[in-house]
């Protein structure tokens, strides 16, 4: 007997069945051999949410969600954060190898060339009602970019799938930027080359008059890390639409239009949003204990605590932690952040907590430090978005190149009625 397999007894017939381990994985369709009788379909596996279904075998992120460990192609996410700029990031996530200075030099001009949008970009954003939810706002542009770049279906030209990776990282600051000028009133800041991603980005954000000094260097580095503590977490509910969708070989653009609305709902990216709303409901230290008896009694949830995959804590939100003082030392202190460590004393320290392994996730810091730096919280997941584009997009170009995929289609355990005939409608009671 093979010493990487497994061998099941079927008790409905006393057959066995010998099944090969790979990866510390079966392969599901093997499953599908055993039956009851000829005329069985075959067994499945059913599994709502995915809690344990490999969909795919990749090279670009590995987390130990026990261990609180995550690495981007191997590199653990603090060295990453501390010595790389998100633009490296971006780079190592997509290619697989970290770029010498001649690559990274390349690649940076190249993401700084591709910034400018079409002008009817600027009259599509315009469209929108001055109170239009910034995500929706931004799923609805990144899909429109589609019809602008029709070449982009060409999904397995490796050269032009380049091309739209390139245009989709770039061009998601520039449309992020427009979107928050337009619910501002303002009217929009055009990219400059000679910045960095991070300093582009909130110059066409901040930007009032032309004498303006720039971004500070401090909130600019804030940012290029947030970006890069996001810019990828393996098949995640956004990476997982993005994948899904791009196995219909659908272009990468309405592909990442469908991530970012998965990234939109509180419990993924727009927990960050909902982290703000909680701690400002909350309003002080003293009504954390009251708040905490909430959760407990299942009425709500903690946001910003508990990962699908994290029973320990979150790496990226310890960074986060560290960033958050050094752009309190910029821009003021925001006082959110004393009900958001106090709330977590507490709820490290509740038995509620300890017990199901919920610790603070990547968003629950991340909105304290986007708020001290002016931002308003409808914009926070889509910053999110703007990191996880180098993520959707590798994930993505891992899928249509890999052979063994096919077009995403989960089966269904179909519970409802057997065949029935048809009722007209008077003769129904
Ligand atoms: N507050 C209170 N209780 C919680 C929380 C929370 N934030 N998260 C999980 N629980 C409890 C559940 O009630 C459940 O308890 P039970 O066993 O008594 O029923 C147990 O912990 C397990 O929870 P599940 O919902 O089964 O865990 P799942 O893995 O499906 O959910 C999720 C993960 C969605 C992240 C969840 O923890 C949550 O809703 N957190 C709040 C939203 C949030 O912060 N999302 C951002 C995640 S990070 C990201 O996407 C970038």
């Amino acid at each position: 007997m093979a010493d990487n397999s497994i061998t099941i007894t079927d008790n409905r017939t006393g057959k066995t069945y010998q099944i090969p381990v790979e990866n510390g994985a079966i392969n599901a369709m093997a499953l599908r051999g055993i039956k009851v009788d000829d005329t069985d379909f075959g067994l499945m596996s059913y599994d709502p949410g995915y809690k344990n279904t490999a969909s795919t075998k990749s090279t670009i992120t590995f987390i130990d969600g026990e261990k609180g460990i995550l690495r981007y192609r191997g590199y653990p996410i603090d060295q990453l954060a501390k010595s790389a700029s998100f633009l490296e990031t971006a780079y190592l996530i997509l290619f697989g190898e970290l770029p010498n200075q001649k690559e990274l030099e390349q690649w940076e001009y190249d993401i700084n060339h591709h910034t400018i949008v079409h002008k009817n970009i600027e009259k599509f954003v315009s469209g929108f009602r001055y109170d239009a939810h910034p995500m929706g706002m931004f799923v609805s542009t990144l899909g429109a970019l589609s019809t602008f770049y029709p070449e982009a279906k060409k999904v397995h030209d490796p050269e032009n799938r380049a091309l739209q990776i390139k245009r989709l990282i770039s061009k998601t600051i520039t449309v992020a930027a427009f979107i928050y000028r337009h619910s501002k009133g303002m009217h929009y800041i055009y990219p400059r080359n000679d910045l960095g991603y991070a300093a582009n980005f909130l110059n066409m954000m901040f930007r009032m008059t032309e004498d303006q000094a720039m971004p500070d260097p401090v909130l600019v580095r804030a940012m290029d890390v947030l970006f890069t503590l996001h810019a990828d977490h393996e098949q995640n509910c956004s990476t997982t639409a993005m994948r899904v969708i791009g196995s219909s070989e659908a272009d990468p653009y309405v592909a990442a239009a469908g991530a970012a609305a998965a990234l939109y709902g509180p419990l993924h990216g727009g927990a960050n949003e909902q982290v703000l709303r909680m701690l400002r409901e909350i309003g002080s230290v003293k009504a954390i204990p009251e708040y905490v008896k909430r959760v407990k009694s299942g009425e709500i949830r903690l946001m910003g605590f508990g990962h699908r995959v994290y029973k320990n804590y979150d790496p990226r939100a310890k960074i986060i932690k560290e960033i958050a003082d050094q752009v309190f030392e910029v821009v003021g202190k925001n006082p959110l952040i004393d009900v958001a460590i106090e709330l977590e004393r507490i709820a490290l320290e509740d038995d509620y907590f300890v017990s199901r392994k919920l610790y603070p996730n990547v968003d629950f810091y991340s909105g304290i430090i986007y708020q001290a730096m002016g931002l308003p919280v409808d914009i926070f997941p889509v910053l999110f978005a703007i990191g996880r584009m180098p993520g959707w997009l590798s994930q993505w170009q891992e899928n249509v190149s890999d052979n063994e995929q096919k077009i995403a289609r989960p089966r269904q355990l179909y519970l409802g009625s057997d065949e029935r005939q048809f009722v007209p409608v008077a003769k129904r009671g």
